[in-house]
């Protein structure tokens, strides 16, 4: 339902190019030999780590749902029932980082397809990741907490959870929608933790985080005058690095 038509996404633009961003800008900053990324509650969904996959060695995508997991193994293993993410990969690599040609997009699905590992997982779980693992390079998560979490402390505990996980100086990069109360599905309507930016700001600082960039996408007028499949102000991604 969302992810169906790249044309139409107005999302993917600005998802894709502050991912991209984030990895051009400080994947020097990690061996790439050895980084691993951590996409948490990636739900069927690989939009976040596209531009990711030459900076890092593996990447590992998390979902609460089996049926989400079972979606990520049929694309990462090319079966004909796989949700086709083709024309997403094409336009992050042949237009988000300029690389022309069907070649070069083709190459990128090979490359997510050999470096993605599936994992579950639940915010609410002491680890929040099964099988456990920990010493993330990078973690990105995308629209999840605040359709997790029920209550600002669980989003500020499930925050210090995933700052665990990374290495003293890893990257946490959170993709959430500003005061959002509700989204809507083919399998219902969804209630979400209203969020702003000052308070996820206030997470990842008190989950001992340094904030590197902040960026907002209003979204268009007439979606805000009537509100039909969600009520959000705008997108907002944030990424910030730990220190401690
Ligand atoms: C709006 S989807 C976001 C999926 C994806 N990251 C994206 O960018 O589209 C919200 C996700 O939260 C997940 N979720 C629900 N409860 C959760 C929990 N307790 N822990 C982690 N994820 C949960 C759902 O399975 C769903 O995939």
């Amino acid at each position: 339902m969302y992810y169906s038509d790249q044309e139409k996404d107005w999302l993917i633009n600005f998802r894709a190019k502050l991912f991209n961003e984030l990895f051009m800008k400080y994947s020097p900053k990690w061996d790439r030999k050895n980084a691993r990324l951590l996409d948490f509650s990636g739900g069927p969904v690989i939009l976040n780590y596209i531009s990711a996959a030459p900076h890092v060695n593996e990447i590992v995508h998390s979902a609460y749902k089996e049926d989400e997991r079972k979606e990520i193994e049929l694309w990462k293993n090319d079966n004909k029932d796989a949700h086709d993410w083709s024309p997403y990969v094409k336009y992050v690599v042949n237009e988000i980082e300029g690389l022309k040609g069907d070649a070069a997009w083709q190459e990128r699905v090979a490359l997510l397809r050999s470096k993605i590992k599936v994992a579950s997982c639940n915010v609410y779980d002491e680890h929040p990741i099964t099988p456990a693992e920990d010493s993330f390079s990078i973690i990105c998560t995308s629209l999840a907490l605040e359709s997790a979490c029920k209550t600002f402390d669980d989003f500020k505990a499930g925050v210090k959870k995933l700052v665990q996980l990374l290495r003293l100086g890893g990257y946490i990069s959170i993709l959430f929608v500003e005061e959002e109360t509700f989204y809507s599905t083919k399998e219902g309507k969804w209630a979400v933790l209203q969020l702003s930016l000052p308070q996820v700001q206030e997470a990842v600082e008190e989950a001992s985080c340094v904030v590197l960039m902040t960026e907002r996408d209003p979204m268009p007028i007439e979606s805000l005058e009537n509100p039909i499949l969600f009520d959000q102000k705008a997108f907002i991604f944030l990424a910030a690095y730990k220190v401690k």
